[in-house]
């Protein structure tokens, strides 16, 4: 399967969010990563329903949608109204994590599980068959625009092999500090998802950005 790009509308200019969704309509991307912090699970808060509901209403792409928020089965119901295709949870912030994403799965969403930088990807051994894709955080969660960790390309291979040996079939996606010097590197460790703020939206051309990570 050919990679995916998933540009994270954090990096985008919230004064012309409809602009910067129509940009992902029209560039090489394959889906918007929208990335909900609560200021609990990380120390910052981003945006909540009433902008996704804002970017549902122009993306023409589907909608990946990263949870940094705890508890996070309060809202799987909402997340589906507001039009997630993916939904992915913290699994540092899920007591019943098996629960939360057969829930998810049961509302017709791909069920995703994030984990951050600290956490062995060995935790997912006994819920693989669950997962639909997984998130490794690449920087430590809760801002846009860190420096990317670089013990992450050990984690990408070490859950392809565990999955490829469980016979599960599951997307890795890789969130932080990607950019067009290391797309490359990760897809050949394993990567099928890249996502991508500051190296999209704050690059000189961002067309051209997201077609050299797309083409990586
Ligand atoms: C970080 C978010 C990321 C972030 C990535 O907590 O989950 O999705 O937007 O931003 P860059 O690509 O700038 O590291
Ligand atoms: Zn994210």
């Amino acid at each position: 399967m050919a990679h995916l790009l998933a540009p994270s509308l954090l990096a985008a200019d919230f004064g012309n969010l409809q602009r910067d969704v129509e940009f992902v309509n029209s560039s090489d991307a394959d889906w918007f990563h929208i990335d909900v912090m609560d200021g609990v699970f990380v120390p910052n808060i981003s945006f909540g329903m009433p902008v996704i509901k804002a970017i549902a209403e122009h993306a023409k792409k589907p909608l990946d949608v990263h949870l940094m928020i705890v508890d996070p089965d309060r809202y799987l119901q909402a997340f589906k109204d507001l039009g997630a295709d993916v939904l992915t949870v913290h699994i540092e912030a899920c007591t019943h994590l098996h629960r939360t994403l057969n829930a998810i799965r049961d509302l017709d969403m791909k069920a995703g599980v994030a984990l951050n930088p600290h956490t062995p990807v060995q935790i997912l051994k006994d819920v693989l068959q669950e997962i639909d894709l997984v998130c490794l955080m690449s920087v430590n969660p809760g801002f846009g625009g860190q420096k990317f960790i670089e013990k992450t390309y050990d984690k990408v291979r070490e859950l392809r092999s565990m999955a490829d040996e469980a016979g599960v079939e599951l997307l890795i996606e890789i969130d932080g500090g990607v950019t067009t010097e290391n797309a490359s590197a990760l897809l050949e460790a394993g990567a099928d998802v890249l996502v991508a703020g500051s190296s999209v939206f704050r690059a000189a051309d961002p067309a051209a950005a997201a077609t050299a990570i797309k083409n990586a």
